[in-house]
């Protein structure tokens, strides 16, 4: 006689990926329980959080010394939610010792590996509501009496490849954004994205002496891997490659800054497809290939500073566009195209890193046959309420909630810090207000 399987124990809310915007969300469960303890009309709502990596780390491989966030320290993973959490920035520095040391430093904009310092620290708060090393392969429907999808199973890869599963009435996916490269390019031992930059530095032989790099992009990103890669090698020459005739700040002024803010979250869904094209090429600007003024500064002064020295180090090739990349074991050939004039110029480096971007992650990849139960816009993109709610079929009772992935819904901030705390309580506040009556949704198997 074979035992049938237990079916896993069934929680709220399953969390892929344990990112910046999922750990806001496992403090906006954590205040909330505390809330419930205290008042039996507010829900307790219970959650699991699954994250691929062996523990918290934020875009660790762009970790460079000296970068300092480009969103105010304020937006951080509560206070436009909750101002009197004890899960603020404020917090966070007066709890290190650094609260006058920081009031006195008079910015807005910590450096990232401070801030970085701080998510940890809010991660280990709430780490009993995270697994690490669980990284999230596959989700699968539990049906209910009525035949409807009630829950989801969220099936994960454990470190030494055992499978796993857990039991949602409601996902919350928030695996962030994956590096792009050009069509074309593959990454190599010599061919990198600048997601990856500090971890494939970490692995040059420490007497390495590199000699050439090219560094594709003129993002914020592309401006730091060659401040960076300037800097760190005295002896090498830095190719930076751009289709722009040169780097652009980012608007970061008070008017502008407004496409940031919860209510221009709400102009931004209510409007046509039009006005949001138009109200993103407005603004792509504030974050979109586009530099931190200071940094522009500090990367002409170098440039400068070459030229009265006779030794130009940072070569800047504008309005140019990568035409080929050819990687060999002992280096790596890109040939850049001057767009105006058509010459192709091959470049001997050592190293090619491509500053090119991200794309948000698609829940459909991983939702398997549930992917045709998804709503979708004219253009094939998932379709998303207000609350962040996927939109899908009446077979599916469950809910699906996205972090990121919804900059044609939401807009611009979608993918950035600014609105995590506002959304994780939107978020939080659709789960309560839809939580069964009966804890459990009777599950009748796959
Ligand atoms: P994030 O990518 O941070 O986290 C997603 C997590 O999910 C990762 O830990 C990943 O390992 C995990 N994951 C993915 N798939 C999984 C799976 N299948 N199973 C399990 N786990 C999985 N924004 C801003 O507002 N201000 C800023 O200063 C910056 N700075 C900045 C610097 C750099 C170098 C980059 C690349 C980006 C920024 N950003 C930013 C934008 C950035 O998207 C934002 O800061 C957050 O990282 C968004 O947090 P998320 O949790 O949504 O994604
Ligand atoms: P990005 O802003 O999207 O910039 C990508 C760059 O790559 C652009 O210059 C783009 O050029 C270029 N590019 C894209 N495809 C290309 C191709 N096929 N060939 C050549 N060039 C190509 O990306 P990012 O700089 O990585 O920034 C992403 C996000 O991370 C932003 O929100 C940014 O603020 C954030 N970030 C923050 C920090 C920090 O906090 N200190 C650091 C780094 C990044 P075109 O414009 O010509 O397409």
């Amino acid at each position: 006689m074979t035992s049938t399987p237990q079916p896993p124990p069934s929680h709220d809310i399953v969390g892929i990926g344990f990112g910046p915007s999922n750990v806001a969300l496992a403090i906006g469960l954590r205040e909330q329980r505390e809330r419930a303890a205290a008042d039996p009309a507010v829900p307790a709502v219970s959650g699991v959080f699954h994250e691929r990596q062996e523990h918290f780390g934020w875009h660790r491989g762009m970790l460079l010394d000296d970068a300092t966030m480009q969103v105010s320290f304020l937006k951080d993973l509560v206070t436009t939610r909750n101002p009197a959490s004890d899960f603020s920035f404020l917090c966070y520095l007066s709890s290190v010792g650094r609260l006058h040391d920081f009031i006195n430093h008079k910015t807005l904009f910590p450096l990232r590996t401070e801030f970085h310092d701080y998510l940890a620290w809010c991660a280990g708060r709430v780490a009993d509501q995270v697994r690490y090393s669980s990284e999230v392969v596959a989700v699968e429907p539990v049906r209910d009496a009525a035949g409807r999808v009630a829950q989801l199973d969220v099936v994960t890869r454990r470190a030494d490849g055992s499978l796993e599963r857990s039991r949602g009435r409601n996902l919350v996916f928030a695996p962030g954004l994956s590096p792009r490269l050009p069509d074309g390019v593959t990454a190599g031992e010599r061919v990198w994205h600048s997601e990856y930059l500090l971890h494939r530095l970490g692995e040059l032989d420490p007497g390495a002496a590199p000699r050439r790099f090219v560094v594709v992009g003129a993002g914020q990103s592309a401006a730091e891997v060659a401040d960076h890669l300037y800097r760190r090698f005295p002896g090498a020459e830095v190719n930076a490659v751009f289709s722009r005739y040169g780097y652009s700040p980012s608007d970061d002024s008070p008017f502008a800054n407004r496409i940031f803010d919860p209510e221009a979250v709400d102009t931004y869904f209510d409007s046509s497809a039009d006005v949001r094209a138009e109200i993103m090429g407005y603004h792509r600007n504030t974050n979109y290939s586009v530099v931190d003024p200071d940094l522009i500064d500090a990367l002409y002064r170098a440039s400068y500073q070459d030229k009265v020295n006779g030794q130009e180090r940072l070569r800047l090739h504008n309005t140019s566009r990568v035409a080929g990349v050819n990687e060999r074991p002992d280096g790596v050939t890109v040939t850049v195209e001057h767009l105006p004039s058509g010459k192709q110029t091959p470049i001997e480096a050592d190293y090619a890193v491509f500053a090119t971007g991200y794309r948000p992650g698609d829940p459909r990849d991983l939702l398997g046959d549930l992917a045709g139960h998804v709503v979708t816009d004219p253009q094939g993109r998932p379709a998303v309420e207000r609350d962040y709610r996927l939109a899908t079929s009446d077979e599916l009772t469950c809910g699906i909630y996205l972090q990121g992935g919804t900059e044609h819904t939401h807009g611009i901030s979608s993918s950035l810090l600014s609105n995590v705390a506002v959304r994780v309580g939107l978020i939080l506040d659709a789960v309560a207000a839809r939580l069964p009556s009966a804890a459990t949704v009777p599950a009748q198997g796959r």
